[in-house]
């Protein structure tokens, strides 16, 4: 069984510091982290005004910074082979390429939001597993920031959090070319720990939801199958809701109702609508059935979402029906797909002593499926990003 784990922030600390002395010849001034997220309910609800509920993994990206005084820019991953080298300035769109846009593009783009930067060398390291849907992306962008501003003598107060929040948005659209809502940003940097974080994305105000999940796990399942919210169908989606809200004249979905979404003429952005309208109105009671132990609620809840998600909005796979499926025949709560889709992981919500039983099944169908073997990991609600050591 392939299970997780996302180690000690301040072994990973200790291990990036060195490895960034052997690859730059000197010590980092500072270490950033920044978590992965898993979301409870909310899906491609963010860039549609509506609600979230994500949770901040345990399992982090760490940036290792010091400055450098000729205003030159270097990014390096422990993950990958290849180097990025520039400025600030050249860190834009149409510069850094691949990886390196999400972590350089964010030097660029905290320029561009008023924020005065050094050239710096930056190495970064983690474990959070990339492609996975658990926002791999948003860790790298905001434990880079993170970096970034302490080398820079910027303090990371409430405001600042803020407009780091708009900044890695800002990077991963227009730098590394992935249109994504927010969600995965927002709770990077705001999410506190043992909390999930309910984000309101029509008033852009977020409150944390205390998680202590009595004698129940989260359990994140892995299926393996890649996904890249750059190839196409994340924007598709995303101009489908547009052209919903453009047909009822609305400014976004948040403001539709069921029955006006039911008289959009077109079936395929009909469904897609219905989604996003169906699924903002399950995310308080998701909140409130977990703060509430309520089981039963959940798992309606949690079965709707994925049976949305699967026939409405098209972004489910067999893999992830098939992790879904058997979490909840082997004893889970409740199970859906999370993250952007086509791909990526479940998330379950298992009694503890269901944890093991859960994660043997889905592998034993995976592999007579002939799946490709899962990974599991444990979402602990874990705090959002800041400095290690
Ligand atoms: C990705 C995006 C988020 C959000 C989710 C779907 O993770 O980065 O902004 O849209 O997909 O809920």
């Amino acid at each position: 069984m392939t299970y997780l784990d996302p180690g000690d922030p301040q072994h990973f600390a200790t291990r990036l510091r060195s490895a960034f002395a052997d690859r730059y010849g000197r010590a980092p001034a500072v270490v950033g982290r920044a978590p992965g997220r898993v979301n409870l309910i909310g899906e491609h609800t963010d860039y549609n005004r509506g609600l979230v509920l994500p949770v901040a993994l345990p399992h982090a990206t760490y940036a290792a910074a010091a400055p450098r005084a000729d205003g030159r820019v270097r990014v390096g991953s422990r993950q990958q082979d290849d180097e990025w080298e520039g400025t600030i300035a050249t860190a834009g769109p149409g510069g850094p390429q691949g990886w390196a846009a999400y972590a350089a593009g964010v030097l660029w783009s905290l320029t561009e939001a008023g924020f005065d930067l050094p050239g710096m060398d930056l190495l970064v390291d983690g474990s959070v597993p990339l492609g996975a849907g658990l926002s791999s992306s948003a860790a790298l962008e905001c434990s880079v920031a993170v970096a970034a501003l302490a080398v820079a003598g910027v303090t990371l107060d409430d405001d600042t959090r803020a407009r780091v929040v708009q900044a890695c948005i800002r990077a991963e659209g227009e730098v590394a070319g992935a249109p994504t809502g927010g969600m995965d940003q927002a709770v990077a940097m705001l999410a506190e720990d043992g909390s999930a974080l309910l984000i309101d994305f029509d008033t852009d105000e977020s409150r944390p939801v205390p998680l202590p999940l009595p004698a129940l796990t989260l359990l994140v399942t892995d299926t393996r199958v890649q996904h890249e919210l750059t190839d196409g169908g994340y924007g598709e989606r995303r101009a489908d809701c547009e052209a919903a809200a453009a047909e009822l004249r609305l400014p976004s979905l948040r403001a539709a109702s069921l029955e006006q979404v039911e008289r959009i003429r077109d079936d395929r952005v009909r469904r897609r609508a219905r989604h996003v309208v169906t699924e903002t109105a399950r995310v308080q009671p998701v909140a409130d059935a977990l703060v509430a132990g309520d089981r039963e609620e959940l798992a309606r809840l949690l079965a709707l979402s994925h049976a949305s998600m699967r026939d409405d909005f098209e972004i489910s796979c067999e893999e992830l029906d098939a992790a879904v499926a058997v979490a909840i025949e082997s004893g889970a709560v409740g199970a859906r797909m999370t993250g952007g889709g086509f791909g990526g992981s479940s998330v379950a919500v298992v009694p503890d002593e269901r944890v093991e039983a859960v994660m043997r099944a889905i592998d034993t169908e995976f592999a007579l499926r002939g799946f490709t073997a899962p990974a599991h990991l444990r979402a602990e609600p874990s705090a959002g990003a800041g400095l290690v050591g």
